[in-house]
C-alpha cells in the first residue's frame, strides 16, 4: 500500500482525492499496490466531504508519519505551500505540485533540495492543467534544440477571451462566469494580468533550456484588461482570434520569452483552443512543431495531471531524474527590446499616414483591411522589420492610440 497526503483541499486538492476514488482499482492494478489518500491538511473543516475523515489541521500528521511517501500540494501561493514543500522533502518525501508559482519562483532551490534527499519535485500539473507538457519537454523532446514554444495557457483569460469574441460578452460578467467554474486563481489580476501565463513560460522556458532558471518577475508581460470588443471587431475582420500567447523564442538574437494578447490567424491551429482549452505548439529543430492541446485548468483536468505524477513518483520513488538539475545562470534571456514583431496600431481617424510613416521610419506599413469609424489602423513590422524598442520609440509620437495588439 502506498499511503500519500493532500495539502490545501481546494479544488485541486479535492479533485486528486476525487479521482483517486473514482480509479481506484485501475491505479492500483497499474502500481501493483493500492494508492491511499491517508491524511488531507487544510486549517478548514470539511464536515460534508465524504473525505471529511482524513482531514486534520496538525502538520506533525503528515510530516512526521514515515508511511507517507508522497506530498500532493495544492496550497498555492509561494509561503506556506514553500516551507511545508521543504519541509517534506527534507524528509525525504517526494512533492507533487500544481503550484506554478512555487516552482517558477524557487524551483531551482527545490529541485536541488528533492536531488540531495534522493527524492522527486514533480510539477506536471503546473502548466497545462490536464494536458502533458512538462515531461514531453523534458523527455520526449530532449534531442532537440527547442526553437519555440507558443502557448496558451491561461485557460481563464481564453474563456474571457472566447466569450467576448464569440457571445459579445464584457469582461466582468466572463471573468465571474470564470470564477465560478473554478478556472481562476484566488486573486483575479494573476489570470488577467498575465501573471499567471508569465509563471508558466518561465517554467517552459528553463525546460527548454536545460535546466537554466528563467525569472518569470523579468518577463516582458502584457495582459488583457485593455483589449475591447472593438479589438475583437478588427480581429473578426482579419479573420483571426486573439489570444494571450505565452512565448518562448530561441533563434540567432538570443532566447526570449514574453507574455501579450495577439492576433492569431484562424488558419494558425493555436486559433482553434477555445473556452477553458490550452494550446502548447512547440517547435524543436528536429521534431519540427508539435503542438499539445487539452483542458487547462478546472478540477478533473488538474487532478489527472497530479495523479499521474503522483503514480510516476510510487512507481520510482527513489529515481531523482524526472526534472534535469536547474541552475541559476544569469540573465538567460535577450533583452526584450531587441525582439522582432509586427502589429495592429489602431489610431485616431484624424492622424495622418505621413505622421505614423515618420513615428516608424524604414518600417513596414501598410493600411489594415478594416478600419472602424473613427479610426485609422496600419499593421506595422510584417517584413521583420520592427522590434519591440523601434515600437516603443514610435508609439511616442502619439498622444492618443487606440490599442497596439501584437501579430502572430
Ligand atoms: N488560473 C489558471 C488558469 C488555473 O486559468 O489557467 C490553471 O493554472
Amino acid at each position: 500500500m502506498k499511503s500519500i497526503a493532500i495539502l490545501g483541499f481546494g479544488v485541486v486538492g479535492c479533485g486528486v482525492a476525487e479521482v483517486i476514488a473514482m480509479n481506484h482499482e485501475r491505479i492500483a492494478k497499474r502500481l501493483g499496490e493500492e494508492l491511499v489518500v491517508k491524511k488531507i491538511l487544510d486549517i478548514r473543516e470539511f464536515p460534508d466531504s465524504p473525505f471529511a475523515s482524513l482531514v486534520t489541521n496538525k502538520k506533525e500528521d503528515v510530516f512526521d508519519d514515515p508511511e507517507i511517501s508522497i506530498v500532493v500540494e495544492t496550497i498555492g501561493g509561494a509561503r506556506i505551500a514553500y516551507e511545508y514543500t521543504k519541509m517534506a522533502l527534507s524528509a525525504g518525501k517526494t512533492v507533487v505540485t500544481s503550484n506554478k508559482e512555487l516552482v517558477s519562483t524557487h524551483g531551482v532551490e527545490l529541485v536541488k533540495l528533492a536531488r540531495e534527499n534522493n527524492c522527486n519535485y514533480l510539477f506536471e500539473a503546473s502548466v497545462g492543467g490536464g494536458i502533458p507538457i512538462i515531461r514531453p519537454l523534458h523527455r520526449c523532446l530532449a534531442a532537440n534544440k527547442v526553437e519555440r514554444i507558443a502557448g496558451i495557457v491561461n485557460g481563464t483569460t481564453n474563456y474571457i477571451l472566447t466569450q467576448m469574441a464569440e457571445n459579445g460578452s464584457d469582461f466582468d460578467s466572463a471573468l465571474k462566469e470564470a470564477q465560478a467554474k473554478g478556472y481562476a486563481e484566488q486573486n483575479p489580476s494573476a489570470d488577467i494580468d498575465g501573471i499567471d501565463a508569465q509563471r508558466k513560460i518561465a517554467i517552459l522556458s528553463t525546460i527548454a533550456l536545460d535546466g537554466a532558471y528563467v525569472d518569470p518577475t523579468k518577463l516582458f508581460t502584457v495582459g488583457i484588461t485593455a483589449i475591447t470588443t472593438k479589438d475583437m471587431e478588427y480581429a473578426r475582420e482579419m479573420n483571426a482570434s486573439i489570444k494571450l500567447l505565452a512565448v518562448f523564442e530561441n533563434d540567432d538574437e538570443g532566447a526570449f520569452a514574453y507574455v501579450a494578447p495577439h492576433l492569431v490567424s484562424k488558419e494558425h491551429p493555436l486559433a482553434c483552443a477555445n473556452d477553458v482549452f490550452n494550446a502548447i505548439m512547440v517547435t524543436g529543430n528536429a521534431v519540427g512543431d508539435a503542438m499539445f492541446y487539452g483542458q487547462g485548468a478546472g478540477k478533473m483536468a488538474t487532478a489527472s495531471a497530479v495523479v499521474g505524477d503522483v503514480m510516476d513518483a510510487a512507481e520510482h520513488e527513489t529515481r531523482d531524474a524526472h526534472v534535469a538539475e536547474w541552475f541559476e545562470a544569469g540573465d538567460v534571456l535577450a533583452p526584450i527590446e531587441k525582439h522582432h514583431i509586427s502589429v495592429l496600431l489602431r489610431l485616431p481617424a484624424d492622424v495622418s499616414e505621413d505622421t505614423v510613416s515618420e513615428a516608424f521610419p524604414e518600417i513596414s506599413m501598410q493600411p489594415c483591411v478594416y478600419e472602424a469609424e473613427g479610426e485609422k489602423a496600419f499593421i506595422l513590422g510584417k517584413e521583420g522589420d520592427m522590434t519591440e524598442a523601434q515600437l516603443a520609440v514610435g508609439l511616442e509620437s502619439f498622444e492618443n492610440i487606440i490599442s497596439v495588439i501584437r501579430i502572430f
